[in-house]
């Protein structure tokens, strides 16, 4: 007698291709995977520009008195804070990232939803402590 699961003929299987530039406005990426793209941005703009603009900070404030005043200058702008705290946050989301990373790399949290939560973690405690020092920046408290 046939095998009533081969009657109805092969399932047809989900494809998971590469998606096209076109659709990349559209794809729902998943929370880990916000988290993964923010990483490498994040490290990409510590490398390339934070350690040039902190280089350049410590020589100015150790250079001269004049130098120095400059860099407080550069320092106490709303703009210069604005660019620090950008790198501020990347520091941040790259630090709680990396850890979560750590950990995956030596199988903690690996299962689906518990990946799941620890970038959930990783968003809200790196924005968080972000927005703290941004209050503490500008002045707030
Ligand atoms: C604060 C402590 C830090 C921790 C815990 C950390 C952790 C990590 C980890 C685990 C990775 C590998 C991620 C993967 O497996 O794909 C990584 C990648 C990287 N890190 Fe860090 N990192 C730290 C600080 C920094 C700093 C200060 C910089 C730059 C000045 C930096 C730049 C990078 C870059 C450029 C990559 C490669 C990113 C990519 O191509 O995906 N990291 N970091």
């Amino acid at each position: 007698m046939a095998d009533p699961a081969l009657k109805s003929g092969p399932r047809v299987r989900p494809q998971h291709r590469n998606i096209h530039v076109s659709q990349i406005l559209h794809y729902r990426l998943p929370l880990a995977g916000v988290v993964s793209i923010l990483h490498r941005v994040s490290g990409a703009l510590m490398f390339l520009f934070g350690l040039p603009f902190m280089l350049y900070l410590f020589q100015q404030s150790i250079t001269s008195e004049l130098s120095f005043d400059s860099y407080r200058a550069v320092v106490g702008s709303p703009l210069g804070k604005l660019v620090l705290l950008v790198f501020i946050w990347a520091y941040l989301h790259h630090f709680c990232a990396g850890i979560r990373y750590l950990l995956l790399d030596i199988h903690v949290g690996t299962d689906k939803d518990q990946a799941k939560s620890s970038a959930g973690v990783v968003l809200g405690v790196s924005l968080t402590l972000t927005a703290l020092i941004a209050l503490k920046l500008f002045g707030a408290f």
